[in-house]
């Protein structure tokens, strides 16, 4: 296994390592998002047992010990499970999330104090601002919540058009059709009458990159794309209920 890093957007880097074994016979990827500002941000830890591999690519662009903020999708070993090795390495860094994951699990998981930052409330990050989204259970996990990156038009999209296959970093192919297959055979998300309006709330944003962190990322209109997964989403809820 190797982490590959490349640039997908202005100052916006992925992490990205492929697992062959995960989701035979095309493998899978696990891609973290560095957003490179004054005060840097990484979105997505990595596994506990990969920090090792991921820091090491990271130096390549950035010193660990230099990264300032550091937020994920919601609670899962992919997500967060190095959260703790990140705190270790980079003595300013802070976690920053919305109010359930703090309030649910953050506080007593991670190894120093997390920020809390409200739905829609702005991080200036010198050169880069985030905006935090709220979207519980979208694609799961109560707490979940999402970054949008304004200078650049970057939805850090967290599990949304997961798909397998070690891809190119970034395409303007489809990649809405992948990710409608890969829900037919994982289903890993939470089906509810909130689960497309979340998600059209999302391209309102009109985001010009989607940062996927399963699968390559897309540059295109990012706003259609997440309205026909939305389409997707409804078509999924009225056939479950017959
Ligand atoms: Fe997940
Ligand atoms: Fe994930």
């Amino acid at each position: 296994m190797e982490t590959r890093i490349d640039e997908i957007a202005a100052g916006i880097y992925r992490l990205s390592t492929f697992v062959p074994q995960v989701a035979p016979p095309h493998g899978f990827t696990f891609n973290q998002f560095l957003v490179l500002a004054d005060q840097p941000l990484l979105f997505h830890c990595g596994h506990r047992r990969m920090f090792p591999q991921i820091s090491s690519a990271l130096t390549r662009v950035l010193p660990p010990e230099r990264l300032r903020h550091l937020s994920f999708g919601h609670v899962e070993a992919d997500e967060c499970g190095a959260m703790n090795e990140w705190l270790g390495v980079a003595p300013d860094l802070e976690i920053v999330h919305g109010a359930t994951a703090i309030q649910v699990s953050l506080l007593d998981m991670a190894d120093r104090p997390p920020r809390m930052l409200a739905d829609g409330e702005v991080l200036d990050l010198g050169g880069k601002r985030v905006r935090y989204l709220d979207t519980p259970h979208v694609p799961h996990g109560w707490e979940a919540g999402l970054l949008f990156e304004e200078t650049t038009g970057t939805l850090l999209c967290g599990d949304l058009f997961t798909h397998t296959g070690n891809g190119p970093p970034v395409t303007s192919s489809d990649i809405v059709g992948p990710a409608i297959v890969a829900e037919d055979g994982f289903g890993f998300s939470c089906l509810s009458p909130g689960t497309a309006p979340a998600i059209r709330r999302l391209a309102e944003l009109a985001p010009r990159t989607l940062a996927v962190m399963h699968g390559s990322s897309f540059s295109g209109d990012g706003g259609a794309a997440l309205r026909e997964l939305a389409d997707d989403y409804d078509r999924r809820i009225r056939a479950a209920l017959g």
